[in-house]
């Protein structure tokens, strides 16, 4: 039995859903038969990996939408601008009337070769925060509403293994405590939205093999890949149905009775490399 059948219909917000993890999320939720409101700040940005242009139907955004037979709305949004975000929920509200599920994908941009705790720029820290955290804010200023209204929804927010352990060697300090910042305002917004029949959940993915990840990342420095492999207890990075699937849970009627939770989908990462 497919329990998320009961998604057909229903309207998913997706932040960051041009290419990668956000892509995932949306493209899961429309094998449900959810209608689609994604936005990103370059709707082109698969075409930054050859991984995720090789991910879209003939290489296009609309195509692969259009290949799952639902509705769909695609705005570009810079999540860190309360107003185009704003915007961006009243067309949702125009098309739909009601936005079901939210998740809050858009971020990204850790760098975990710099940025120790007493070496920090805070330029890099603002659009650092800026991108994680406050785009979270913005986001769920602009669809909590509609979700309070409705008396029902499913958030999903989107911290990091890094905002919930330490890698030892303390870099990318300013990404993971924006990731943690998530998490715990996840637990706040959780106890605002509950009596609404609303919940929060955040999930904490460890290595996922992206494109990105994988291009920019791995190929830069296997070494170092091979490093972050080791660091979980399955001895491999994730692959991005492997949080796919917490996503999906998320979003469906199988996590009702949960809410201010940070789920970690890292393969087991309870120690940081030295
Ligand atoms: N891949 C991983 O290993 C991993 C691990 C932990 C957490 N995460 C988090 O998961 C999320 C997605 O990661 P991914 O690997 O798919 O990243 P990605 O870089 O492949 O995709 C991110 C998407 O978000 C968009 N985006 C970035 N800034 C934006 C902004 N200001 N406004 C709107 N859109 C914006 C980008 O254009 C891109 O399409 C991020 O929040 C990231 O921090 C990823």
């Amino acid at each position: 039995m497919d329990i998320n059948q009961s998604l057909k219909g229903k309207v998913a917000v997706v932040t960051g859903a041009a290419r990668g993890l956000g892509l995932g999320y949306a493209r899961r939720l429309a094998h449900h038969g959810t209608h689609l409101a994604i936005c990103d700040l370059n709707l082109e940005s698969a075409q930054e990996y050859q991984a995720e242009a090789d991910n879209l139907v003939d290489g296009s955004l609309e195509a692969t939408l259009e290949s799952h037979g639902v509705e769909y709305l695609l705005h570009q949004v810079d999540v860190t601008d309360p107003a185009a975000l704003q915007k961006f929920a009243n067309s949702v509200q125009e098309r739909w009337g009601r936005a079901d599920i939210l998740v809050c994908n858009a971020g990204g941009g850790g760098d975990f070769s710099r940025n120790l705790p007493t070496d920090l720029d805070p330029d890099s820290v603002q659009s650092t925060f800026e991108r994680n955290l406050f785009s979270v804010f913005n986001t769920v200023k602009a669809f909590g509403p509609i979700m309070k209204e409705q008396k029902s929804g499913k958030i999903i927010t989107i911290s990091s293994f890094t905002g919930v352990t330490v890698l030892g060697d303390g870099h990318g300090s300013d990404y993971a405590t924006a990731k943690s910042a998530v998490s715990f305002y996840t637990r706040y917004l959780a106890q605002e939205l509950g009596p609404y029949g609303v919940t929060a959940n955040a999930i904490a993915p460890g290595f996922i093999a992206t494109g990105q990840f994988t291009e920019r990342l791995g190929a830069a420095d296997p070494a170092r890949l091979e490093t972050w492999r080791s660091l979980a207890a399955l001895r491999r990075v994730g692959t991005p149905d492997d949080v796919i699937n917490v996503v999906d849970f998320l979003a469906g009627p199988g996590s009702d009775f949960i809410t201010g939770q940070t789920i970690c989908v890292d393969g087991g990462i309870v120690r940081g490399a030295s």
